[in-house]
């Protein structure tokens, strides 16, 4: 494996993966917290950025600890090269470390425009943006793909080698098809068969949730890091442990942070909707917690749910 200037300045090889509607402002800075190497904002998409989307800017909040050691990579969606290349150069995203490609996303919505995992049947499209990415941003750029479209048409091999060639730093490669969507198990053989075929440093994602995982997953594929998306979900508390820090985790604590940084960014009612779907993730497990949870899930404002965590934790 080639290394390079950005993959030296990582503090350790953990990447938290990019989750839509999760990988928020406030949970960024919590894996960042908890000493998580390389952390990925939820995908924007480049079209409503050039398009002045207000919704789409307000995803690009930074906030990390002071002396933080983590990096923090942007992931953009889209088809244009030409969109792409107007937008990395832009305040908001040149504030991050590194511009991540989104060309995995299965959702129909994203490969219906020709995005997201689509790109990976039009390598020459996917080519072209990764290329105007390099040119235009001055940042590392790393890819973020699947196994293939179909079982039928499983090119990552090809794909990771365009990837280089068009100049990405690294890769992350999720073992699973567009068509399987999140089911399934990860192939984690694609991943050891693409880390053969590159120089550049990749990111083995797909069902790595524990330390056992992750030591499996990289004597497994040889990858450079792993990328970790459910698995950290409520709890970013996880990168410290796989990362050796030591640390005191107080979930309402952590939580009370969550819902500043996302009040610091984003209008009062959205935080209250997006925050549902958090609460629901740092307290999965937790015995006792399903009366609680359809209180917060009634509720309309940040204030009541704060009362009702309040009432939980003391
Ligand atoms: C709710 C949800 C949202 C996701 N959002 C994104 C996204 O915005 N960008 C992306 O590249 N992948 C996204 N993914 C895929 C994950 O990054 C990851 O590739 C996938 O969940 C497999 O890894 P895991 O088994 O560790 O979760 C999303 C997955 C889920 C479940």
């Amino acid at each position: 494996m080639k290394t390079n200037d950005f993959i030296n300045s990582l503090c350790n090889n953990l990447m938290q993966a990019p989750l839509a509607g999760y990988t928020d402002v406030g949970f960024r800075y919590l894996c960042a917290k908890y000493n998580c190497g390389l952390i990925v904002s939820e995908m924007v998409s480049a079209m409503s950025l050039k398009q002045k989307n207000k919704v789409a800017f307000d995803m690009l909040g930074m906030e990390l600890p002071q002396d933080t050691k983590s990096k923090v990579a942007v992931q953009l969606f889209g088809h244009d090269p030409n969109v792409f290349a107007e937008v990395v150069k832009y305040d908001e995203i040149q504030n991050f470390d590194a511009i991540d490609i989104n060309m995995g996303c299965p959702v129909p919505k994203v490969t219906r425009n020709g995005e997201g995992s689509a790109l990976m049947l039009d390598p020459k499209k996917a080519s072209a943006i990764i290329e105007a990415c390099v040119k235009n941003s001055g940042k590392p750029v790393s890819v973020k793909f699947r196994k293939g479209y179909t079982d039928n048409n499983v090119n990552a091999v090809e794909f990771a080698k365009m990837c280089q060639d068009s100049g990405a730093c690294m890769i992350t490669v999720h073992g699973r098809t567009k068509e399987q969507m999140y089911s399934g198990v990860a192939d984690w053989d694609i991943i050891g068969q693409v880390v053969n075929a590159v120089d550049i440093p990749v990111y083995a994602n797909g069902d790595v949730k524990t330390k056992e995982d992750v030591d499996k997953v990289l004597e497994q594929t040889g990858a450079f890091g792993v990328a970790i998306g459910r698995g950290s979900g409520g709890k970013p508390w996880l990168f410290a442990e796989l990362s050796g820090q030591q640390a005191d985790v107080n979930p309402f604590d952590d939580i009370k942070i969550h819902y500043q940084l996302m009040l610091k960014h984003l209008p009062s009612n959205v935080v209250a909707g997006e925050m549902k779907k958090h609460i629901g993730a740092y307290l999965k497990g937790k015995r006792g917690v399903k009366p609680l949870l359809n209180e917060v899930f009634k509720t309309r404002t940040v204030d009541e749910q704060l009362a009702l965590l309040e009432k939980y934790f003391m």
